[in-house]
């Protein structure tokens, strides 16, 4: 019989001290995932197994929030969701605010220059990294995608801003957007100029689609991402979740395991068993 019992806490850390609190009081649970229906991926797929065009220049919006290496359209090669180690999917969350910038341009190119006055973009982060970026796109813009002509108007990375990422930020892991793509106006039309072709082969991967709910703390929040194990696609529907901290924004939120010895024994009561004949039949 085993005396422990592994239990997920939540800590919070205040300065340089780990305080762990026994309550998760202070730490909201968001969920930042679009759904993605049964219907629009047995299409996505069947397309790609038929070989069929796919139009993968502005994203797919209908298929909810994605995770990806390559060039989402490809079958071919390695970098695919489900050889991601796990250990890469549980990342600090640094979110990149550019509402500012496509409240003037709404399709707007980040260029390098103008993503270096934040923090989050200059900075090699301190711990594993997973960047949002969150341009303010809604789920009513998706109309602004032509997925038959292939056109659309969708902010998005320039190439040397994917290079810097790539290049620099050494502990960048993954980057997430509220938009279908990464690829912008300077990229889309590429196949080997893209952001996802220099993101993906240095092992950082793409969240696309997120569905950004509520004002969160741009720093101290956590994230899970949980990509589905498909093998054999590179593109493929993940939960993202985060942890915030609710109270002050000089929190950040970590999350550790515990082992500790139960305070009380289980109930020793006919009441708890359960009687499996009973559910089968
Ligand atoms: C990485 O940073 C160095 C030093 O700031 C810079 O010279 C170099 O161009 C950067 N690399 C890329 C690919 O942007």
């Amino acid at each position: 019989m085993k005396k422990h019992i592994f239990f997920v806490t939540i800590i919070v850390e205040i300065t340089q001290h780990i305080q762990c609190l026994s309550e998760t009081r202070g730490i909201e649970v968001v969920d930042l995932t679009s759904p993605t229906t049964w219907k629009d991926m047995s299409k996505y797929y069947g397309a790609v197994e038929n070989h069929w065009k796919v139009c993968v220049n502005c994203g797919a919006p209908q298929l909810g929030t994605a995770f990806h290496m390559e060039h989402f359209g490809s079958q071919l090669g390695s970098m695919q969701p489900a050889v991601v180690p796990t250990e890469y999917l549980l990342s600090r969350l640094l979110i990149v605010d550019l509402t500012t910038l496509t409240e003037i341009n709404p399709a707007v190119v980040l260029t390098l220059d103008v993503a270096l006055q934040w923090s989050a973009l200059k900075h090699d982060p301190v711990e594993p990294t997973l960047l949002f970026f969150r341009f303010g796109w809604k789920e009513e813009d998706n109309r602004k995608i032509n997925t038959k002509t292939c056109s659309c108007k969708v902010p998005g990375l320039s190439f040397e801003l994917a290079e810097w990422i790539a290049a620099n930020l050494s502990r960048v892991i993954g980057v997430a957007t509220d938009t279908p793509t990464f690829e912008s106006e300077q990229t889309r039309e590429f196949s080997s100029r893209t952001v996802a072709r220099v993101l993906g082969r240095s092992g950082i991967y793409m969240i696309e689609n997120v569905h950004y709910r509520k004002k969160m703390p741009e720093q101290g929040c956590m994230a899970i991402t949980m990509p589905l194990k498909l093998l054999n696609a590179g593109y493929a529907p993940t939960r993202l979740t985060a942890f915030c901290p609710t109270t002050r924004t000089d929190l950040s939120v970590v999350l550790g395991l515990m082992k500790i010895v139960p305070q009380e024994a289980a109930p020793n009561s006919r009441l708890y068993d359960v009687n499996l004949d009973e559910i089968l039949n």
